[in-house]
């Protein structure tokens, strides 16, 4: 059985990963491939917990050590009983958000230090890493209005926008440190030309 492929989306927030992730689904399912759709944090019922505890606006604030463990942790739950075992079996595995968005939330928006993600995602990874990451990209003011519009605002959508100029910052370093695995897409243009773009990154891991 040939092992599938491991395609993750990202970008800040209200970027429209959302539907540009059911046209990737869907553009692979029309080339005869099994795919599963996940998402991080969460993909099992304890990292959806996991999820939800890190969303909600608590009155307990939570320490940056905590937000970054618990993120990790979901991440575990995730790799072990769903990304490893899909791909396993020959399904392609896309997953609304992974890894590069610790880096950019984590390492970007909060600030912590780099070399403690990549020890956790050494530890918790091994050499597990996205065959494709898709980032997409708009502008901060952009994103938070769509995410506004959407309805209330959970505990990382109510950072302020500086967070999220830094979240972008990281997500572009990242992009430039791994040019090779991640694709930058432009996501504040017409939908045709994102999807045109994406069918672009994706026909090269049909061959
Ligand atoms: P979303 O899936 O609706 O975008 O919400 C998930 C939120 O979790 C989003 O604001 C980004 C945040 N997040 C992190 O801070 N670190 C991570 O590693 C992941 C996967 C998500």
């Amino acid at each position: 059985m040939t092992r599938g492929k491991f395609i993750t989306l990202e970008g800040g927030e209200g970027v429209g990963k959302t539907t540009n992730l059911a046209f990737i689904k869907d553009y692979l399912e029309r080339h005869n491939i099994s795919v599963v759709v996940t998402r991080e944090p969460g993909g099992t019922a304890l990292a959806e917990k996991i999820r939800r505890l890190l969303l909600d606006t608590g009155s307990e604030a939570i320490t940056e050590h905590a937000e970054l463990l618990l993120v990790f942790a979901a991440r575990a739950q995730h790799i072990k009983h769903v990304i490893e075992p899909s791909l396993a079996k020959g399904a392609w595995v896309i997953s609304d958000r992974f890894t590069d968005a610790t880096y950019a939330y984590q390492g970007g928006g909060r600030n912590m230090r780099i070399s403690t993600i990549e020890w956790l995602e050494h530890l918790v990874q091994g050499n597990l890493k996205p065959d494709l990451t898709v980032l997409l990209d708009a502008p901060v003011e952009i994103g938070l209005q769509r995410a506004k519009i959407r309805g209330a605002l959970d505990r990382f959508e109510a950072e302020k926008s500086s967070f999220f100029e830094h979240v972008r910052r990281a997500y572009l370093l990242q992009a430039e440190l791994h040019p090779e695995r991640i694709k930058l897409i432009k996501a504040n243009c017409p939908l045709d030309d994102v999807q045109r773009a994406l069918m672009d990154v994706l026909r090269p891991l049909l061959r």
